[in-house]
Parts: C-alpha cells; structure tokens; sequence
C-alpha cells in the first residue's frame, strides 16, 4: 500500500516518459508515427510546389483537384434551401451515426429506382463523403496484412487507407489500349487467399472511363468465384457519365457478388465541401450482420458525419435533378475537348473520356525524366498545374499525367495553348521520347 502510494507519486512528480525526456535533447522534435512514411496524396502533395511559385509572384491555373465549384459550377438551389432551412430551423445538433433516417431512406430510394440494385435505409451508412465511407469500411473489413486490389490509375484515397491500416494494396491495371478497361485476366490472378476487397472506381477516375456491359458482366463473372472477396464499387461519377448513368455494379451482380456502393453528394450535386456521401450494402448473403455491425460500431465512434447537409439529400435525391443536363453537357464539351487537342500534340495521346471531368493524356519524356518532373517543369514553365501519373501509381517513365478538365472550353484554350508549346519547345530541344 505504502509502495503503492510512493509510485503513484513518483509518477505525479516526474510522469511517464520523463527519464526518455531528459536523455532526449531539449530541442528534439516529437517523432510521427510510421505509418504516415506511406501515406502520400499526390493530388495534393503537388500544390505545395505550385504555393512556393506563387510567393515568388507566379499566377498559377490549378489543373490538379475535381472541384467543380472553382469553375462556376453551382449545386441546385433546392439543395442549398433544404441547408438553409435546416440551419433556420436549427437543426444543429448530431445525427445520428448512422446518418439520418430521411437520407438514409431517400438513398435506398435512389439506388433502388434509379440505381435498379434494391436498398432498404439499413443498408446505409451516411459518412463525410465517399471518402469517410470508404474508411469505414476498410477499416471494419481488412486486418493488417490483408490485401485489397485497387486499380491502377487509382484515386489515392484507397491506397492511403490502406497505408494507414497496415493492408496491403495490390494493383490490377487498366489499359490505355482497351479505352482504359481492365486487364481482367491480370485483375484474376491477383486474388489471392488475403484479397479481402476489390475496388472498382466506375466511372473512373482518374481516366474518365465507362466500361462496357460486357466488360462489367466479366469482372462480375470473376468475382462470383469468391464470394469473400467484397467488390467495392465507388460510383461517384455514375450521374455525371457523357451517355447516361452506367448500370450500378450492384444491379448487376444481385446477390452473385458481394458489392458495397460508394456514392456522394460531392460531385453529381457539386457540393464537396459539404462532406456528404455514403455506403451501401448490397444483397448478397455475406454481407452478414458482423461486417455491417463493425461498420456501425466504427461510424459511432466519429458519432456522425456532418448533420445540417443530411437535411438536403432527400431534396437533392428526390428533387427534379434537371441540373445534370446541363452540368453533363459542359463537362463533356470540355473533357472532349481536352483530349482531341492533346492527341493533336505531336508526341501526345490521350484516350478520350466518357465521364466525368479527368482526362489521362500520355506526354513524351526527356531520357531519365519522371512524369513528376514533367508536371513540375510545366508548372515552372507555363504555371499550369497538373498531376503526375505516378500520382495514381502509373509507372514514372511511362509518361502519364492527370488534367482536369474542368474549366470552359476557352479558358481551356489557353491551358492547352501553353502545354502544347511546352511540349514543342521540349522536343525542339531534343527532349522529346
Ligand atoms: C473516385 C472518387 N471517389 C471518391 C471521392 C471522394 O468523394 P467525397 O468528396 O464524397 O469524399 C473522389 C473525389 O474526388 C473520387 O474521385
């Protein structure tokens, strides 16, 4: 007892760490944890060059971040009221973890309806975005050590969940030379006795693919043969597609396949700042009571994702929606547009998107130049922003860079312009691959 006590204050005096601290130099800075050694977010990683260019007095046009709001794209206004209204309503508090229950309801009405893949609100789960969704259900499903296949070019969200979980990410990789399809016979081969997941970024990001029904079908004949295998099908392009939505992958697979769907409010509603997206479980018999349960538990351990913008989803998803139309068809005059002129670029291609608001042109590079190194000597040369490849893990000599295609046709122009005599001056100075 009398022992006890003395430790106690021994403890109270000097707390715990204090003999490391005093055998550390004063100034010692406090180590990060190692997992953030893997953690890389190119998309952003980049601006910081593009910050230190500014403070030298540069203007610089950012190529690198899908967010449509910095190009004049504006969400539907019954949106915004069903916001307003909430917040003069003061409906400020928390929802509930899960989200709240006329979201969760108006979503499994979407991706029932329109989506064709029945949904009940249990099924749902309403995150901070797609992004948070999908943390929480990576975190729920993979063990340290566990693999989940991701494709390459890859959105980085998954791999730096991934990193910061301790999985292991594994790559399947889509091909310019099939409109940037799949290599199903590569994605197969990957899985393996640890593949716990596959994700399925459709529409595509960072290349603005749509797949065929062919191509889905087969990728859902592959992964009925492992029904432990969760398809992680990330939709959040679906409604911005240049020829209609694509089906949903959970349409498709019925309860052949285990599918989680990812969708949001971000882009199809331009709102990403309003953090709202969410996850849904399909049908399939192995998306059983425990995965869903740890899900939850997870979700009420952030107690819930941002409340006030709930308020709007059921305005948004049962609204008139008449705003994609218009959206839809700027985003495809300037998609397209971006890739018929870079394939005019001697040197240059680019396959040409189907969605969205990415295209993934191909640029010749100098012998021993990384694809960074391009993007990097653009920004320096012309101050135009992109993002390099290997950013989305392509190989860096291989020459793949992202460009957002977000800006009017015009100020396009002038983007395309300064990377086209980029590109000229580079090759006339012998650089040219
Ligand atoms: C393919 C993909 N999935 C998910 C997200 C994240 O969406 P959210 O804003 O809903 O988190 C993005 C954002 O760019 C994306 O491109």
């Amino acid at each position: 007892m009398e022992g006890e006590r003395a430790a106690r204050s021994e403890a109270l005096a000097r707390p715990c760490g204090w003999r490391t601290l005093r055998a550390m130099a004063p100034s010692s800075p406090i180590p990060a944890a190692r997992r953030t050694e893997r953690f890389h977010y190119a998309i952003r990683n980049v601006v910081a060059h593009a910050r230190a260019l500014e403070e030298r007095g540069r203007a610089v046009r950012y190529l690198n971040i899908g967010d449509p709001t910095l190009y004049g794209y504006a969400p539907p206004p019954e949106i915004v009221e069903a916001l307003a209204r909430a917040l003069r309503d003061r409906k400020h508090g928390y929802a509930p973890s899960e989200g709240l229950r006329e979201a969760r309801e108006a979503i499994a009405r979407h991706m029932t309806t329109r989506r064709a893949a029945r949904t009940e609100p249990s099924d749902v789960v309403v995150g901070a975005g797609a992004s948070e969704a999908a943390d929480l259900l990576l975190s729920a499903l993979v063990e340290p050590g566990d693999e989940v296949l991701t494709p390459v070019p890859s959105y980085p969200l998954y791999g730096a969940i991934l990193a910061k979980l301790g999985a292991v990410e594994r790559t399947y990789r889509l091909r310019p030379e099939l409109d940037w399809g799949p290599d199903l016979d590569e994605l197969a081969s990957r899985i393996g006795p640890r593949t716990r997941a596959v994700v399925v970024i459709h529409p595509n990001n960072p290349t603005g693919a749509v797949w065929s029904r062919d191509v889905l079908a087969s990728l859902l004949a592959v992964l009925a043969k492992c029904p432990n295998v969760v398809l992680i099908a990330d939709e959040v392009y679906a409604d911005l597609a240049f020829d209609g939505p694509p089906p949903a992958l959970a349409a498709l697979a019925g309860d052949g396949v285990p599918v989680v769907t990812l969708d949001s409010f971000s882009k199809s509603y331009l709102v990403p700042g309003w953090r709202v997206g969410w996850l849904a479980f399909g049908r399939h018999p192995s998306l059983g009571a425990e995965l869903r349960g740890a899900v939850r538990k997870l979700a009420e351990g952030r107690l819930c994702s941002p409340g006030p913008p709930q308020h709007a989803v059921a305005a948004g998803l049962d609204g008139p929606r008449t705003h994609l139309a218009d959206v839809v068809s700027r985003m495809r005059a300037s998609a397209e547009h971006v890739a018929a002129r870079m394939a005019r670029i001697p040197g240059v291609s680019c396959v040409p998107p189907r969605a969205a608001f990415y295209a993934m042109p191909r640029v010749p590079l100098r012998a021993g130049q990384t694809d960074e190194r391009w993007v990097l000597d653009l920004l320096e040369a012309t101050g135009n922003l992109l993002v390099h490849g290997s950013g989305f893990h392509m190989a860096p000599e291989d020459g793949f860079v992202r460009v957002v295609t977000l800006p009017s046709v015009a100020e396009l122009d002038v983007v395309l312009d300064a990377i086209e005599g980029f590109v000229h001056r580079a090759d006339a100075a012998g650089g040219g691959a």
